[in-house]
C-alpha cells in the first residue's frame, strides 16, 4: 500500500473514489484525458482532486474543467522567481494533501524537497526508454541516434532527472522514413495505455517503492514491465 499521505480522503472534491491524486500539467493534457477517461469507464480507482497547472493557458486545464476537476494554477511566468513560483507549488500540494502526485507533462524540474515530500508517491512519464535519452527532445535524439526502438516509460520521481525507479515501459520500433511527429502519435498511443495502467496498480495497492526497487505484486522487479506497440 501506499504509506498515508494525510490525504482527508473523503472524495467530496473532483472526480472518483480512491486515492487522493493531484496531477500536475503544463500543456495540452492528453494524458490527463486518458486517466479522466479511464476514471469515467470505472477501471481505475483513484480520486482525482485536483488538476494544477504551472501555465495559465494550458488546455488541459480546459479539460479538467470539462471533466468536472477542480484546477489550479501556479502561474511561474508572473512569479518574482523561480523560489517563489515552487514555494507556491509546494504549499498548493501540501494544503491539497494528496496521496499520490502525477506529472504528466509538467515541463518544470521539481526541487529535491517538492520530492522528497511525496517518496514512493509522485509518477511521471517520459517519452523514451529510459535510462536512454534523459531531457527534452527524446524523439529527435532517438531518430538521430539510429536507433532501433523507442517508447515511453512511467517512473518513480526522485531529485534526480528522469532518473527514478522504472515501472513500466510501451516500447515501439522505429521505422523507415520515421519523424519526430510520427513517432511523437505512436508513442503516446501506448502512454494512454501504460500510465493509467501503472497508477491502477499503486490504487489496488499491487506496486510500491521499497527504497530504489520497485515492487509488484509482492515481489521486487528486475525490469519495468514492457508493453510492446498496440
Ligand atoms: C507526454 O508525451 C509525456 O511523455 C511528456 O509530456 C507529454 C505531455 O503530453 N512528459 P500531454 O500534455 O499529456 O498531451
Amino acid at each position: 500500500m501506499v504509506a498515508g499521505g494525510g490525504g482527508v480522503n473523503d472524495n467530496s472534491i473532483g472526480i472518483g473514489n480512491g486515492l487522493r491524486t493531484a496531477v500536475l500539467i503544463s500543456g495540452s493534457g492528453t494524458n490527463l484525458q486518458a486517466i479522466v477517461d479511464r476514471i469515467r469507464a470505472g477501471g481505475l480507482d483513484i480520486n482525482l482532486a485536483q488538476v494544477l497547472s504551472d501555465r495559465p493557458d494550458a488546455f488541459g486545464l480546459t479539460r479538467a474543467r470539462e471533466a468536472g476537476i477542480p484546477t489550479r494554477v501556479i502561474d511561474y511566468s508572473n512569479s518574482n522567481s523561480r523560489p517563489e513560483a515552487d514555494e507556491k507549488l509546494l504549499i498548493a500540494l501540501e494544503t491539497l494533501a494528496p496521496d499520490l502526485v502525477v506529472l504528466a507533462g509538467f515541463m518544470r524540474i521539481l526541487p529535491p524537497d517538492m520530492v522528497n515530500a511525496y517518496p514512493g508517491r509522485m509518477l511521471n512519464i517520459h517519452p523514451s526508454l529510459l535510462p536512454k535519452h534523459r531531457g527534452l527532445h527524446t524523439y529527435r535524439k532517438a531518430i538521430q541516434s539510429g536507433d532501433t526502438w523507442h517508447g515511453t516509460t512511467v517512473h518513480y520521481v526522485t531529485p534526480d532527472l528522469d532518473a527514478g525507479p522504472s515501472i513500466i515501459q510501451y516500447k515501439i520500433p522505429i521505422r523507415d522514413g520515421e519523424t519526430e511527429a510520427s513517432l511523437r502519435a505512436r508513442v503516446q498511443r501506448g502512454e494512454y495505455v501504460i500510465y493509467p495502467r501503472a497508477i491502477g496498480w499503486i490504487a489496488d495497492g499491487r506496486l510500491s517503492l521499497h527504497g530504489t526497487d520497485v515492487w509488484l505484486d509482492d515481489a521486487p522487479m528486475d525490469a519495468p514491465v514492457i508493453v510492446e506497440e498496440i
